[in-house]
């Protein structure tokens, strides 16, 4: 009797690293990673956030620094989000737009420091509104659209005249995306990218970025139901998508990340335009605690994820792990 041998025994390729590595089908570098940094009023200012352990608020002096370091790791874009201080909130986010705010001296900052750095700003009113919501507010307590759209153009060409490179709506209003590119145009911007948040989800995942940012408090127990996207939808993201890319969006994003895979792979798959992925707050907040807990091995397990985006068919990686990543590949 002779024994029953399989002829193909997929094994053989993962027996050695060599095989392991030719056969490899995504791979990632620095060069697929965006890292977001919170920038704070005053200088050499430095501050921790408790749900992001990690993670720090800087001053602009500071956010100069963390360019150079980009430019060293060869991190292609850095992300900003202003933490506005309370007094200078308002009904109506007319700090948004200010040619002085702290993003449009941010942005001017980092060009001047690391000219060829990519600067990407987020275009949406919560960090500037006392409500804490992403637009203006009706008497009901609804966002209205076209009245925040509005707002949106403004500071979206504020971020422009500044020297930002990539403007990135997260606001989720109808027809945005087309009215900023309507006003880059006919500024003059015809180089400044959109990158449009097209498929947002109205996650629970964003806590600790809205702890960093301070406008949890302010949103007090308020939701954004009325323009994020339901978890509970798939096709829906590929309808925002076709819509962003008909307006004008060179690239398009999918929030969050590791929950929202399924996402990532369908837009890729449909639309073959630059897809990005973020791994946000709360993705880095699971990780980073259970690491801290040594019950998972932090490198190991953030390497994973970004590979599984990768996978999924992100071309880039919005994460807040972003320069530990680099530096991981760096030392090989
Ligand atoms: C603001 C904005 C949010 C995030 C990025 N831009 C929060 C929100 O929509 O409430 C979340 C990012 C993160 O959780 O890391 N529009």
């Amino acid at each position: 009797m002779t024994a029953q041998f399989p002829m193909i025994r997929p094994r053989r390729m993962r027996k050695d690293a060599f095989s392991r590595r030719l056969m490899a089908e995504n791979q990632l570098t620095a060069a697929d990673l965006i890292y977001p940094v919170f920038v704070l009023e005053g200088e050499k200012q430095r501050e921790s956030i408790a749900s992001m352990p990690g993670v720090e608020r800087v001053s602009i002096d500071l956010l100069t620094d963390v360019a150079d370091e980009l430019v060293e790791l060869g991190i292609p874009l850095i992300a900003i989000f202003p933490v506005t201080p309370a007094d200078v909130k308002t009904e109506l986010a007319e700090q948004a737009y200010d040619p002085n705010g702290l993003a449009q001296r941010a942005i001017r900052a980092l060009k001047q420091r690391q000219p060829e750095l990519g600067v990407m700003t987020d275009v949406a009113l919560d960090p500037f509104t006392i409500h804490g919501q992403d637009g203006l507010l009706d008497e009901t307590g609804y966002v209205m659209n076209d009245e925040t759209v509005e707002v949106l153009i403004k500071q979206a060409v504020s971020h422009a005249d500044a020297g930002a490179d990539i403007v990135a709506p997260s606001d989720m209003m109808d027809g945005r995306v087309g009215a900023i590119r309507a006003a880059l145009e006919s500024d003059g911007h015809i180089h400044t990218r959109i990158m449009a948040y097209s498929a947002k989800y109205a996650s629970s995942f964003y806590g600790p970025f809205r702890d960093a940012v301070g406008s949890s408090g302010n949103l007090k127990g308020g939701n954004k139901y009325s323009y994020q996207m339901d978890p509970a939808n798939g096709d829906e993201a590929l309808r925002e998508v076709a819509l962003d890319l008909a307006e004008g969006a060179d690239m398009v994003m999918v929030k969050p990340g590791m929950p929202y895979l399924d996402i990532v792979h369908r837009v890729k798959t449909e639309f073959k335009v630059p897809t990005m992925v973020y791994q946000v707050s709360g993705e880095y907040a699971m990780l980073k605690a259970a690491s801290q807990n040594g019950w998972l091995d932090e490198k190991a397990v953030v390497m994973e994820s970004l590979l599984a985006f990768k996978r999924a068919g992100a071309d880039a990686i919005l994460t807040y792990f972003a320069v530990d990543v680099a530096r991981w590949l760096k030392q090989g």
